[in-house]
């Protein structure tokens, strides 16, 4: 499919030209040891029980690198609960692809590092919630996750792949961001992602007890430059990445690099989504029992509805920035606004950026309740939608 117009320009009505989906992400299991309170799953996760087999994923995965996809990304729940991810990742790499592991650690040890790596797994990122203990046993949901995860990014290291850490950051670690920092250099981390949490999921439900002040961010990002001048000049290699959340911007972020451009997920039960949060819109998406990748990919409602601009309403439709940040994230319209065709409230064009600004005059005040709803089964129920 084309996007030009005769001029070569892009035309408004056209669906432009979309890639390949290089970034396959199979979301293996929903299965988790962990209940931290910023989950990005959906929130009746305990109600899909069903999870592609083994045969399956591999033909998920045949299809999606003669699609063109090079990346292939085993993440969950915790992607360790299945039995099967050494064969997944044997058949991964004798495909070509290039994978990651996206794991909380728990559930991993020695033998399985040893055997991921003999099967060709490529990267391993392990996930903390903090830099304390008590902090981090305490959003996880268990008493030993903390020691487990200090263990297992050693050994990760240990069999010789770079340490790649992940911390969540929101208001009640974010002014731990030094000690995290100490952390990571005293595992002889690689990368780590300082992530400040996005609000999808359960992350949203909780968003009144996780957004952090405009205040307590700018004193994180400070103190991560500060850092990474003084690591640098030390000639420690480490690679600190800071990202903010995009509600103290005032432009939205081009989520997914577009919706169906390079990103492709499949839930545990199949589904094929442009992004892992997808789910929750009013939209029938395919599954991977009932088509083909290629199918899904170029001919299906779900991954064709918002690419190119004819979804747009205004301000996005007139936009001069329209090509670059696609009207925002969807499914953030969606979920604020009840309507995933306008644009997303993180723009100060649209009519519901109020939605945005107010939950950062929130984050301001004192904190109402403490209680958080953590992403468990018994909690996950209470969203069934039969
Ligand atoms: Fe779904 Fe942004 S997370 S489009």
């Amino acid at each position: 499919m084309s996007s030009s117009s005769c001029n070569g320009s892009p035309s408004l009505n056209a669906v432009p030209t979309h890639g390949q989906p290089l970034w396959l992400l199979a979301e293996l299991t929903y299965k988790c040891p962990l209940q931290c309170p910023y989950c990005a799953n959906p929130l009746d996760f305990a109600n899909r029980t069903t999870e592609l087999t083994t045969a399956e994923w591999i033909k998920v995965f045949e299809e999606g690198r003669k699609l063109g996809a090079v990346q292939l990304g085993f993440s969950g729940g915790e992607p360790l609960v299945r039995q099967d991810l050494v064969t997944l990742i044997k058949e991964a790499r004798q495909m070509g692809y290039y994978s990651n592991l996206i794991t909380s650690g728990v559930g991993l040890n020695e033998r399985k590092v040893g055997e991921f790596r003999e099967a060709g797994l490529d990267h391993i990122q392990v996930s903390f919630q903090a830099a304390d203990e008590s902090v981090n046993n305490m959003l996880a949901g268990s008493k030993k996750a903390f020691e487990q995860k200090l263990k297992m990014a050693r050994e990760v290291k240990a069999q010789g792949y770079p340490m790649v850490l992940n911390f969540v950051t929101h208001r009640h670690n974010i002014d731990q961001i030094d000690r995290i920092i100490e952390l990571c250099v005293e595992l002889e981390a690689d990368y780590v992602e300082l992530a400040t949490c996005q609000y999808y999921g359960w992350a949203y439900e909780n968003r009144e007890n996780l957004l952090p002040t405009r205040a307590q961010l700018e004193r994180a990002e400070r103190i991560t430059n500060e850092y990474r001048q003084k690591l640098e000049a030390a000639g420690n290699p480490i690679k600190l990445i800071f990202v903010t959340p995009d509600y103290y911007e005032e432009r939205p972020k081009g989520c997914m690099n577009g919706w169906g451009q390079v990103f492709l997920t499949v839930t545990p039960d199949g589904t094929a989504l442009p992004c892992h949060s997808a789910k929750m819109l009013p939209i029938e998406f395919p599954n991977v029992r009932d088509h083909t990748l290629d199918h899904i990919w170029n001919e299906s409602f779900g991954f064709n509805h918002y690419r190119g601009y004819d979804w747009m309403k205004e301000p996005c439709r007139s936009c001069d920035d329209k090509e670059k940040d696609f009207g925002g994230c969807r499914c953030q319209a969606y979920m604020m606004t009840g309507d995933a065709t306008n644009a997303d409230p993180v723009c100060s064009k649209s009519e519901h950026h109020h939605l945005i600004t107010d939950a950062r005059a929130v984050a301001e005040q004192p904190l109402l309740h403490e209680e958080m709803l953590f992403r468990n089964e018994k909690n996950s129920k209470v969203f069934f939608r039969s």
